[in-house]
């Protein structure tokens, strides 16, 4: 009954796509399948050995259809089955990429891992798609996570690889796959053009130079701030090795668009290579006289290599990073910087980046600077170090904030604590995160009470920064839409929304908030799942159709359940691919075993027979896992 009822879904649905007409937006969400690998013909696909491996196409176990490939011989951890994909893979288009890993017959339980290698002039690198997943001979279990190409390479390959360095293996149904996003809005202000600020900026990673990120980065930022490009790790991996490639293409692309640069961050206590802080015989350093000469001439070495290469280039530098730590009585985190040179690499720092570059604005930035015991050391410090002569320009405050916290009063006071100073003020890393602590977690797009209170928060900080506009020269965001924030990993891993525009680059309520207050409440966030339900077939009293249900990310789903509401007496009598049940008209449709997961990108189809009145029409309102679904 079951194939019968697939082949005759099969067919009407083709004939239906050959007469349907597409619409354009239809076409933007929907996934494109780039690679799939699914051995089914016998051949190993280009899937090739990482390593030593030997890799057979295999019967013994198969994720779909009858065939997977099998590797074995290993005996490295690293070593596996690789794909090249160089020529399948496009700069700044997110990719969904998914593949099933079984342990061959007889093995141990272990753990399989599926990345990327990407080798360039400047030397090889491994990004992580899909994290350690504990793996049995028992089952198959799915790796899945998303990637971006950031910049140019010369080798690119996908490979398993494992936590046991012998375990055998078979992989199957491979697939790397994205949905097109839609082109930007056009019709809406420009943010920068909206903003009393003289720049409005934000953090971007190279992969957003291109595409629709570009256009939106182009459209409405002025300002642009490398987002880990200037750090000291990727800058000056090794000593007196430098390394700009990555940070040149940034600000090669914004001295093409106009857009100005805030140069971050020269010295921190965080991606700080660990060869900074060792003696000359290689041991960590203790607090002693030489160490201290020792670290503050490599800082000069650092900063003039760094803040020389760019010139006038970038105006502003964030010289010092998140120095203060208001636990401490006298307020200065104890780093190493602090340990081995007490507050002589704030000296030196600034008085270095000053020399180089003497018309660039310097920054002392740090996080929570609304807090009033952080705000009053940070204060004190400034003010003693603009006493003794230091070339502080600027107090940057990176707001990090959240939907309920800080208020307006407490925000405004961060700011006028400052003024006396007579420096500049700068907002340079705001975001709005939609939890308020790290137990919170919205498996798909945020409630949308949450979403007004995040329009709130930042209609009310930036109305703050905007009554002192003449003491702040630029409020910067830390990136530049939902799909991409460094918040989905801090403090803890899972979804974040915490900027203007959401994971498919539309304006937000947030960003109605500081542009036309009168819209917000009226935005439908983009959906994080498609829908297209159809009727394949009518007989009287009775209807055959089809749902499917495609992922367009930015994030995977682990498994789904599916609501909509039939306007008639429609009633479902058998579905396939999936578990229903209905209570009056309110059907929900949760995955099966075998189809939970849906990497970004991909889809999942179910099919169902029903009773009932076919005038009555089609749902048009879907759910899943509670998130609005959009049609296509
Ligand atoms: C973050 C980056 O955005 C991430 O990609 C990276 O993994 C960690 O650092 N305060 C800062 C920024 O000053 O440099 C940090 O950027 C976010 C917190």
């Amino acid at each position: 009954m079951r194939r019968v009822l697939a082949g005759l879904l099969a067919a009407v649905t083709s004939a239906g796509l050959m007469t349907c007409g597409v619409t354009a937006s239809a076409v933007a969400d929907a996934p494109v399948t780039v690679v799939s690998s699914t051995f089914e013909d016998g051949t190993a696909q280009s899937w090739g050995a990482r390593g030593g491996v030997a890799t057979t196409v295999s019967a013994a176990a198969a994720h779909g259809g009858t065939r997977s490939l099998l590797v074995t011989n290993r005996t490295q951890t690293w070593e596996g089955p690789q794909l090249d994909l160089l020529d399948q893979v496009e700069q700044g288009t997110r990719y969904g990429m998914s593949v099933w890993v079984r342990l061959a017959e007889g093995e141990q339980p272990t753990r399989l891992r599926l990345s990327i290698e990407r080798r360039t002039g400047d030397g090889t690198s491994y990004e992580r798609v899909a994290g350690d997943s504990d793996v049995t001979a028992d089952g198959w279990v799915n790796l899945t996570g998303s990637y971006t190409l950031a910049s140019n390479a010369d080798h690119l390959a996908a490979y398993v690889e494992g936590s046991s360095a012998t375990a055998s293996f078979h992989v199957d149904d491979f697939t790397l796959s994205y949905v097109p996003l839609p082109p930007i809005q056009t019709d809406i202000p420009a943010l920068r053009d909206v903003v009393p600020f003289r720049h409005f900026g934000a953090a971007v990673e190279p992969a957003q130079l291109h595409g629709e990120h570009a256009r939106l980065l182009e459209r409405h930022f002025s300002s642009v701030t490398p987002g880990n490009q200037l750090k000291w790790d990727a800058t000056e991996p090794s000593e007196g090795v430098f390394r700009f490639t990555d940070a040149d293409t940034v600000v090669a692309w914004a001295k093409a668009h106009g857009k100005a640069i805030r140069g971050h961050t020269l010295v921190w206590h965080q991606q700080t290579p660990a060869w900074v802080f060792k003696d000359a015989a290689g041991a960590d350093m203790t607090a002693t006289p030489e160490n201290k000469a020792l670290l503050l001439s490599r800082v000069e070495a650092h900063i003039r290599a760094v803040v020389g290469r760019y010139g006038d280039d970038i105006g502003v530098w964030d010289v010092v990073n998140e120095v203060v730590d208001e636990g401490q009585p006298d307020g200065l985190r104890r780093s190493k910087w602090f340990e081995i040179t007490g507050l002589d690499y704030i000296r030196t720092a600034f008085r270095v980046a000053h020399e180089v570059a003497p018309t660039a604005t310097l920054v002392i930035n740090d996080y929570n600077t609304n807090v009033p015991a952080k705000r009053d050391k940070l204060h004190d410090l400034v003010a003693g170090l603009l006493a003794e002569g230091v070339p502080i320009g600027a107090v940057g405050h990176q707001m990090h904030v959240n939907v309920q916290w800080p208020s307006a009063a407490e925000t405004e006071e961060m700011i006028t604590r400052f003024l006396p100073l007579g420096v500049d003020q700068q907002i340079t890393e705001m975001d709005v995160s939609v939890y308020t602590d790290s137990g919170q977690s919205y498996p798909a797009t945020p409630p949308a009470e949450v979403l007004l209170a995040q329009a709130d928060r930042y209609r009310d900080l930036v109305a703050v920064f905007a009554r002192h506009r003449d003491a702040i020269s630029s409020v910067t965001l830390w990136g530049l839409a939902d799909d991409d924030t460094w918040l989905d990993a801090f403090p803890v891993t899972r979804k974040d929304h915490p900027l203007l525009f959401d994971t498919r680059l539309r304006a937000k309520d947030a960003y109605w908030a500081l542009v036309d207050p009168g819209r917000v409440g009226t935005v439908l966030p983009s959906a994080t799942c498609e829908i297209a339900y159809e009727t394949t077939a009518r007989w009287p009293g009775n209807f055959l159709g089809s749902v499917r249900v495609t992922n367009p990310g930015p994030t995977p789903i682990d498994s789904w359940e599916l609501a909509w509401t039939y306007a008639g007496d429609q009633r479902l009598t058998q579905l396939w691919n999936g578990v229903h049940t209905q209570t009056g008209a309110s059907v929900s449709v949760r995955n099966a075993s075998w189809n939970a997961a849906i990497p970004v990108g991909e889809s999942r189809s179910f099919g169902f027979l029903g009773t009932g009145n076919e005038v009555n029409g089609n749902p048009t309102a879907f759910t899943l896992n509670n998130a609005v679904c959009r049609r296509t």
